[in-house]
């Protein structure tokens, strides 16, 4: 491992590319998904798609930015030439995306109560919820009740307010006909049904119905992954996907 790392390897066993390949050659075929859940140095992704898999890793330290990354542009850059490069004619090709994942947007307080997490501020917070209820992250200057949207005319409001009667209604004004409005809020009091234009959830109560609690088999359809929205160039790595929080000038793994 000298040569890809320089002269002093960080990790105890690193797996030559050769074992890997063999594994891979028995258990799977071309197309397949690969999946290493403790990704190390990658020498699991970088065989994986040199030999035409398709590959998940996840990794939980540093070594994300500081081995995968690097190796896996040199593997799709054809700069690689080590491992098992020449045994299959690697000459480069592909791509990956990678995301950093958020910090859980709940945690229980004190009193076992489910609470959003300090850690995310307003705009982490619309944000997420956008993402969990299906809206674009969108934020509007001239419209503060706009964080997203899901069509022209469909919009989501995300805040941590406890909403008066006096101000759903205002919001309901402003929305007007032929528009609607997702209000996700903390709490709210009166009758939110009578704004025909409103859906008003609570934020806590609307993230723990997503949630899925307690399976021995939380059956993961990897291949029905979302696509990215933006299509990527083959023979390039997306840099810096978009993620959960645009704009966040972090990088993520997996
Ligand atoms: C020995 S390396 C694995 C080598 C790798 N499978 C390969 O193909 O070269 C183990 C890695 O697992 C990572 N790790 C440990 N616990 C983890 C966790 N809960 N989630 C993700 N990665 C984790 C460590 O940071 C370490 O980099």
């Amino acid at each position: 491992m000298i040569g890809l790392y320089g002269a002093q390897n960080v990790f105890d066993t690193p797996k030559p590319e050769r074992l890997i390949k063999r594994v891979l050659e028995i258990a799977t075929k071309p197309g397949d998904l690969v999946l290493d859940s403790f990704a190390g140095s990658g020498t699991t992704g970088a065989v994986a798609h040199k030999m035409g898999r398709r590959w998940i890793m996840v990794e939980l330290g540093e070594h994300c930015h500081t081995h995968i990354i690097p190796r896996l542009k040199k593997v799709i850059d054809g700069e690689d030439q080590g491992g098992i490069s020449e045994a299959v004619n690697w000459k480069g090709g592909g791509g990956f995306r990678y995301y950093r994942l958020a910090p859980s947007l709940l945690q229980q307080d004190r009193w076992g109560q489910w609470v959003i997490n300090k850690e995310y501020n307003a705009e982490m917070l619309a944000a997420a919820i956008c993402k969990l209820e299906g809206f674009t992250y969108a934020p509007s200057d001239a419209h503060y009740w706009q964080h997203g949207k899901s069509t022209e005319n469909d919009f989501i409001y995300v805040t941590t307010q406890s909403l008066t009667p006096e101000q759903l209604q205002a919001l309901s004004d402003e929305v007007g006909e032929g528009r609607s409005l997702l209000v996700c809020c903390s709490a709210f009091r009166g009758d939110a049904n009578r704004y025909p234009n409103l859906t008003v959830k609570k934020i806590p109560k609307m993230v723990l119905s997503r949630c899925e609690w307690g399976h021995d088999d939380y059956s993961l359809n990897v291949e029905n992954l979302p696509m990215q929205e933006k299509s990527v160039p083959k023979q390039t790595v997306a840099p810096q996907q978009a993620g959960l929080f645009e704009g966040d000038s972090g990088e993520g793994a997996a």
